[in-house]
């Protein structure tokens, strides 16, 4: 019955209809990356049209945005500190410094050895982006050489990509 209640909560959300079919939910569950526990699917860069670039405080204006925990995502930061400094001309570390980074192409900076895969990506840092990207860089972006797991909350990633757009420039939303 437990695999009932599962595949109800995905028939919900309209995206894994297939599973209906079989009782194979806990097959690719957990850590498969594929596996649908997330909604929206992950997406990858391929999947992004970045013609309509917006301000940060553009976007600050959607709902989406407007509704940010900060406090949340200024505590899900401190796992970027590890590698990533976000304040303006801060030196890089494992990770490049990411100040000024959003609206801007990705693998900006000539003095960090990006991987080939993040310089001929193509990706221009939207919070959409960021978002997807937060879901499961290797995903997003395979070749990528950033070593990290992804948050699986959605509301996890919109929280710390709003803390960030405020974090890593000089606009301020208040
Ligand atoms: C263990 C180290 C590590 C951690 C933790 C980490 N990163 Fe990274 N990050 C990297 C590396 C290395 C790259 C370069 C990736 C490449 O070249 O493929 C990178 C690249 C990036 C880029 C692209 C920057 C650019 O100039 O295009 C962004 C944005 C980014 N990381 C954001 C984050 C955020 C947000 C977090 C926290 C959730 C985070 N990273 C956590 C190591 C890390």
């Amino acid at each position: 019955m437990e695999c009932f209640t599962l595949k109800g909560l995905l028939v919900v959300t309209g995206l894994y209809l297939a599973t209906l079919t079989g009782c194979g939910f806990g097959a690719d569950s957990p850590g498969a990356t594929s596996s649908g526990v997330d909604a929206p699917p992950l997406l990858v860069a391929e999947d992004f049209n970045f013609d309509s670039i917006k301000s940060i405080e553009e976007y600050f204006r959607e709902a989406r945005y407007a509704e940010v925990d900060m406090k949340n995502g200024e505590i899900l930061s401190n796992s970027c500190l590890a590698c990533h400094t976000f304040g303006q001309g801060e030196k890089h570390g494992l990770g490049p410094n990411i100040y000024g980074f959003f609206g801007q192409p990705a693998a900006r900076h000539m003095d960090f050895a990006y991987s080939e895969a993040l310089q001929e990506s193509g990706i221009i840092w939207t919070p959409r982006a960021l978002e997807a990207w937060l879901a499961l860089p290797s995903r997003f972006l395979p070749g990528t050489i950033m070593p990290f797991a992804g948050f699986k909350s959605e509301t996890d990633r919109r929280d710390l990509v709003g803390f960030l757009m405020i974090e890593t420039n000089n606009f301020t939303n208040k």
